[in-house]
Order: C-alpha cells, then structure tokens, then sequence
C-alpha cells in the first residue's frame, strides 16, 4: 500500500493506501461497524472498520485522540452520505500506534468548550487540536504565505532582523530587559530602525519577526509576544505610503480569497466575510476627536475627548465598529507619537504617520513617515531622553545619504482576529503570552 496524507486521498481513490493519524471522532454502530475520523492535520478522512476488525481488544477500548495506523480502499460515496471530501476508506488491516486515555484523563475533558479560558491555555497544546483551532492555523499559514507572495511581487527584500537588541522603538514603558553578558538589553519592540538601515543596501524591504511588549494590562488585543509584519520603503510621499498600505490589505485578501481552500476556511471561521472595498476611509486624528464628540462617544467620567488626547481603545473601537469600514486614521499630534515620526509640511505639530483600524478590532497596522532630517533626530532624542550614542547606528542613516522614507507594522494576529472573526488575538497565537502567561 501506497502511504498518503489525508490531502492527497482524492488522488488515491480507487487504490489500497496506507493512512496514520489521530482518531479524531469515533462512532461504534452495533458489534460490527466502527466509523473513525481521522485526522492527520493534512485533512480528515472518514474510515470504516467492519467485521473482526471491531472485535478486537484495541478495537473494543478505542478512544478519541489515539493514534492509529489504517489500510485500504477509498472509495467515492454516493450523493446526499456525508463525511469529509465525499468518501471514505474502507478498513482491511488497522493497527493502533498509541493509546490516549480514557475516563477522568480523557481529551474531551481537557479541551471542553465551557472550561475555564485559563484552564484551556493550560491545556492549549491539547486544543490545538480542535477543528476551529486548526482552522485558525492554517489559515494563519496561509495568510503569511499571501503576504509574502505580495511583497515579492512588489520587488521587496525580506530580511531578519535581529530580536535582541539595545535600542527602543516604541517607548521605554514596555520593554523586556534582560542581562546580556552583563550589559543591559532588550527583546525588540519592533524591527523598524533595523529595516530603515537596510533600505541603502537592498531598497525595499520587510520582515515577519516577533515583537515583545511588556503590556500591563489585560485585553482582547494585546499580547506580549506578537507576530510582527514590517516594511520600510525609501523615496516616496507619505500618501504614497498610505496607497501602499492599502494595496497590501486589498491584495493580500485576494490572493487568500482566490486560493480556494483558504476561502474555505475563511467561510468557516468567518461565514459572510466581505473583502474590504477600495479606498479605505482617510480620516484625520482631529476628525476623529470631532466624531467622538459629535457622537457622543465619552470617557468613563462622561468628559469629551479633547484634541491633543490619545484615543483609547475602547472608543477608538466604539468609532471603527459604527463606521464599519476599514479607516486610514492620519496626522496624530506629535505629542502623543513616537519620537522618530515626520511632521507635517503645513502643520509641524501633527506627524505622517497612519493608524489603520479595522472592524471589531480596531487598531491593525501602525505606521509613519520618519524624520529624514538628522539634526531634527538629535532634537528628538533630546526630547525623549535618549542616549544618542547608543543609536549612533541609526542617526548615520541621515549621515550617509538621506533620503524620505516610511513604513508600518503589522500586527499578525490582530489582522486574523479581523479576517477570522475571533474574539481575541489570542485565539490568532499559537501559545498566547500576556501578564501572567508564559506557559506552555
Ligand atoms: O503601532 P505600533 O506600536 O508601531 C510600531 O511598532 C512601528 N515601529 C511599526 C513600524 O512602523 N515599522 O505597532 C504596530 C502594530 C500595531 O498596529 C498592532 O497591530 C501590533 O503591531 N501590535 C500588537 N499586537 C499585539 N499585541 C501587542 N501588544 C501589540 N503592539 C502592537
Ligand atoms: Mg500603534
């Protein structure tokens, strides 16, 4: 017998293959007919067990989640039978590799919808297995394929930046510090002042790597650990940038849509997901305090939010659900921005720099224009209370050739909560961390 995956069987029908896998669903129909899903996380892949093959001990004590080698024939079943692909192995020789316990250990008790949610992350190694959380990883495999399908497309060079570092990017507040030989180092908060150094050297370019942020507080969309999307273009005008960021939502939801079983799983997870349309809403940050005001979106106090405010996640969500379309959020007040952001020509107080916030998530995709201006950088270490040696690294990036340049980042799991519709991105990470969980 020939050896398959379950995603090769629609080839195979018609001869004996041999099949391993995890027993995904067990149903015993009388003395004689068993009928296991099983799962090798290629597929699924109804198997009929008929006759003595039932009878024997390993038959008789079978449990979910055992792990079982089978042979035989797949064969098409007639219209209207359902099982996973429209056909089903029919068992000749079955043996079992390894048994999964029974009773009080069993899987089902483990992985239990209505459990606990801290339970389930203790037991998130077993849940993977789940069919909606499967689902969830591959299209998250999927999804990153497509983005780095679009980025070759468009002549980008991916590279690895590194996680440990010594710089910040993102504020001192949430770094991770740890002891580097005795010096003080960080886990990286963002590749981005790594990838604006490659621009020279290789153009365009992006990177998927992990950020780290030290986020004190509990919510739906933030983990200490994320998967980190980034790209950084030279030589072009912030609205420039803004069409880019666009062309990659819209691209990227194509290319995912236009490869079917992806668009299946979209349909699964997401049932009546629409692509986004083009163009996404431009709106400014002082637009966004007028519609707040306007409609009646308050703090907890029942104050207005002022110009000149962050704007927190909660109403940022209120404004993104009620307009229910993709929003490019621009020109924050420098005051409340990271310390590298371009001002505006007109305006010297508000920066290029770009927020897109999506449906039932808000927040995606962070970006800016930098400061191209070396002496305007010097300032802005001042400002920030930054060491400059200690970037000297990337103030030579003014030094040695300027140039007008920008980017964004990406945050992975935050774009599949949108496109699959989950709760939180901690359904969209393989192993969830935030305070308090770092286990398994
Ligand atoms: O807006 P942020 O902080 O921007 C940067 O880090 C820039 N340096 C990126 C750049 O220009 N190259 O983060 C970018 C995105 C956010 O929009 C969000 O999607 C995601 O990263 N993100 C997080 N996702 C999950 N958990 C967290 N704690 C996140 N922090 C940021
Ligand atoms: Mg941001």
């Amino acid at each position: 017998a020939e050896k398959i995956k379950i995603c090769q069987g629609v080839d195979s029908r018609g001869k004996r293959v041999k099949v391993s896998g995890w027993v995904h669903r067990l149903r015993v129909q009388g003395k004689d007919m068993m009928f296991v899903v099983l799962r090798d996380g290629s597929g699924y892949l109804q198997c009929v067990l008929t006759g003595e093959r039932c009878h024997t001990f390993d038959a008789i004590t079978l449990t979910t989640e055992s792990t079982i080698t089978v042979y035989g024939v797949i064969n098409a079943l007639p219209e209207g039978k359902k099982a996973p692909d429209n056909h089903e192995l029919v068992v000749d020789y079955w043996e079992l590799v390894g048994k999964a316990p029974d009773g009080e250990e069993a899987f089902n008790s483990k992985v239990a919808s209505d459990a606990d949610p801290s339970y389930l992350l203790d037991n998130r190694h077993l849940v993977l297995r789940s069919e909606t959380t499967s689902a969830v990883f591959k299209a998250r495999a999927e999804v990153i394929k497509a983005f780095r399908a679009h980025y070759e497309s468009r002549g980008y060079t991916e590279v690895t930046p590194p996680c440990m570092v010594q710089t910040q990017v993102e504020g001192g507040s949430t770094l991770f510090e740890f002891d580097y030989y005795g010096e003080n180092a960080y886990l990286t908060q963002s590749s981005q002042l790594y990838l604006e150094t490659c621009l020279p050297s290789l153009g365009d370019v992006f990177c998927i790597a992990e950020s780290y942020r030290a986020e004190k507080s509990h919510t739906r969309r933030h983990l200490s650990e994320f998967t980190h999307l980034e790209a950084e273009m030279a030589f072009l005008t912030f609205d420039e940038m803004l069409d880019n960021i666009e062309d990659l939502v819209c691209d990227v939801i194509d290319r995912v849509m236009t490869h079917k079983p992806t668009r299946q799983l979209i349909e699964q997870l997401n049932p009546g997901f629409e692509p986004p349309a083009r163009p996404f809403l431009r709106m400014t940050y002082a637009d966004a305090i007028k519609y707040l005001q306007d409609n009646d979106i308050k703090k907890e106090d029942g104050s207005y939010y002022q110009y000149g405010e962050d704007i927190p996640q909660a109403p940022e969500r209120l404004m993104t659900d009620k307009i229910n379309r993709p929003i490019l959020l621009c020109r924050f007040p420098a005051d409340i921005k990271a310390f590298y952001m371009q001002r505006c020509g007109d305006d010297r107080s508000v920066t290029e720099s770009v927020d897109v916030l999506m449906p039932n998530v808000g927040e995606v995709v962070g970006g800016s224009m930098r400061m191209d201006d070396m002496n305007e950088l010097l300032e802005a270490y001042k400002k920030e209370g930054i060491d400059p040696s200690t970037y000297y690294w990337y103030t030579d990036q003014r030094k040695y050739g300027t140039s007008p340049h920008g980017g964004y980042g990406l945050g992975i799991e935050r774009f599949l909560a949108w496109l699959l519709n989950r709760y939180t991105v901690r359904d969209c990470s393989l192993y969830p961390r935030f305070t308090g969980r770092c286990t398994p």
